[in-house]
């Protein structure tokens, strides 16, 4: 059975595009995501497996200034950080779920609030597991080094600077 890659975008408007060369470019994006993080952004990150979803996932850690770097939960599923910003980070890896019926013992309904950014890899694994969101980022690798990071809108219509380039000062 193909897994499928995205879970609710492309329907959302494209937001921006970035094209990255390295993984410390990819970081640098995610930095600039982290910044501009207030709390209760939920962001999907979606793409195949070496896409470069914790990469993007570390640099948003570090624009919380979280001291890194992030482990994959990929086998733990969800790893909870917390921000000298006075914000929790929950980075989520569903790669090992097959289904909404696995999130029973996630613990999901706990990581929602205003004073927590979510983080989610793999989401298309559990499509109800997210029914709002802030945004989804597509890492697509183009070749070795080279990684187009594409950002759609979420569900609730915002004037973020995540949803631009310019507002994330990139
Ligand atoms: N431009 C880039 N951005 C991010 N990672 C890159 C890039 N170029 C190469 N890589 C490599 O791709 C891999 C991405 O791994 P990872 O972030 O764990 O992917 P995922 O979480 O999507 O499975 C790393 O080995 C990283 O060094
Ligand atoms: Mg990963």
């Amino acid at each position: 059975m193909e897994i499928p890659i995205v879970s609710k975008p492309p329907p959302f408007p494209l937001l921006w595009e970035y094209r990255s060369a390295s993984p410390a470019q990819t970081i640098r994006v995610g930095r600039a995501i982290g910044r501009a993080c207030r709390g209760g952004e939920i962001i999907l990150l979606d793409g195949p497996l070496g896409a470069g979803k914790t990469c993007l996932a570390n640099g948003i850690a570090r624009g919380l200034n979280i001291e890194g770097p992030l482990i994959s939960p990929t086998y733990v599923i969800l790893r909870t950080y917390a921000s000298p910003r006075g914000l929790k980070l929950h980075h989520l890896d569903f790669y090992r779920l097959s289904g909404d019926d696995d999130l029973a013992s996630v613990g999901l309904e706990d990581c929602f609030g205003e004073d927590a950014v979510i983080l989610a890899e793999w989401p298309g694994q559990c499509p109800g597991a997210f029914e709002e969101f802030t945004l989804a980022l597509r890492l697509e690798p183009l070749d070795e080094t080279v990684r187009r990071i594409r950002a759609y809108a979420g569900t609730v219509p915002s004037a973020s600077p995540l949803t631009s380039l310019k507002g994330l000062g990139l």
